[in-house]
C-alpha cells in the first residue's frame, strides 16, 4: 500500500548561540493510507519535533521526509504550504480556536481560506460537527462549551479540507478520562474511514486505538 508519510535517516538539530542540540537522530518511519500511529515518549523526546517535520512545519537537518509521495527537502515554501494545507490537518492540545468564532465558523476558517463560498463552507462546517457529535453546539464560542467539546470542535476543523493525515500533539493532554475517551474513539473512527491518525499521547490505553505504537526516547526511535 501507498506510504502516506515516509522519513528516511532523518536527523534535525537546532542551534541557538553556541549550543546545539540534537532532537532526532537517524530516524526511519512510515505509515501507509489509512493507518493511524502513536507516538510515546517523556518530554524533551523530540516528538513535538518529529510531528513537525511530517506535517512539513519544518524541515530536515539531513534525510529526506516524503508527504504523499513528495519529498519535502526541496519544494519552495509556498509548494509546501499547498500540500500542507491538501494533505493535512493539525489538532492541539490547547485546541487552538478563535474565541470570537462560533463553532461552525471555527470549522469554516479553513474552508473559506482555501476558497471556498462563505454559505457553502458553513453548511460543511455543520455537517463535520455533527460526525463529531455536536450538532447541538455549531452556535456556541469556545468558552460556552467544555475543553472536551472544544478539542472536537478542533478535530472536526482537521476534517475541513478533507486530509489524508491528522496529527494531533498531545490532543488529550488538556481533557478528563471521559473526554479523552472521546477523542481517542473519534480519531479511531476517523482512520477506520481512511484518513491516517499520527498523535503523540501519554494516553497509556493507546495501543487499544492505534495500529502502531512507536516510543521515542532522546531522539532516537526505540521499538
Ligand atoms: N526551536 C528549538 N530550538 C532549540 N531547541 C529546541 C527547539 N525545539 C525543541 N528543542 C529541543 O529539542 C529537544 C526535543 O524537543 P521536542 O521535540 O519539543 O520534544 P517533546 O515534544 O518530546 O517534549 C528538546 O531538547 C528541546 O529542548
Ligand atoms: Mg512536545
Amino acid at each position: 500500500m501507498k506510504n502516506i508519510i515516509e522519513l528516511k535517516n532523518v536527523t534535525k538539530e537546532y542551534r541557538s548561540g553556541g549550543n546545539t542540540v540534537l532532537a532526532l537522530k537517524d530516524v526511519d518511519f512510515d505509515l501507509s493510507q489509512g493507518e493511524s500511529a502513536a507516538i510515546v515518549g517523556p518530554s524533551g523526546s523530540g516528538k513535538t519535533t518529529f510531528l513537525q517535520l511530517i506535517g512539513g512545519l519544518d524541515t530536515p537537518t539531513s534525510g529526506e521526509v516524503f508527504i504523499n509521495g513528495d519529498l519535502i527537502n526541496n519544494l519552495k515554501d509556498d509548494e509546501l504550504s499547498r500540500l500542507r494545507n491538501k494533505t493535512i490537518g493539525f489538532v492541539f492540545q490547547f485546541f487552538n480556536l478563535q474565541d470570537y468564532y462560533t463553532a461552525k465558523e471555527n470549522v469554516a476558517i479553513p474552508l473559506i481560506i482555501s476558497g471556498k463560498d462563505e454559505k457553502k463552507a458553513l453548511e460543511k462546517a455543520e455537517k463535520l460537527l455533527g460526525q463529531v457529535g455536536l450538532s447541538k453546539r455549531v452556535d456556541h464560542k469556545p468558552n460556552q462549551m467544555s475543553g472536551g467539546e472544544m478539542q472536537r470542535v478542533a478535530i472536526a476543523r482537521s476534517l475541513a479540507n478533507n486530509p489524508k493525515v491528522i496529527l494531533a500533539d498531545e490532543p488529550t493532554g488538556n481533557l478528563d478520562k471521559d473526554n479523552a475517551t472521546k477523542v481517542l474513539d473519534l480519531f479511531k473512527e476517523i482512520s477506520k474511514s481512511g484518513v491516517s491518525v499520527i498523535t503523540v499521547t501519554h494516553d497509556t490505553r493507546i495501543s487499544a486505538y492505534f495500529d502502531n505504537v512507536v516510543s521515542l526516547e532522546d531522539g532516537e526511535i526505540t521499538s
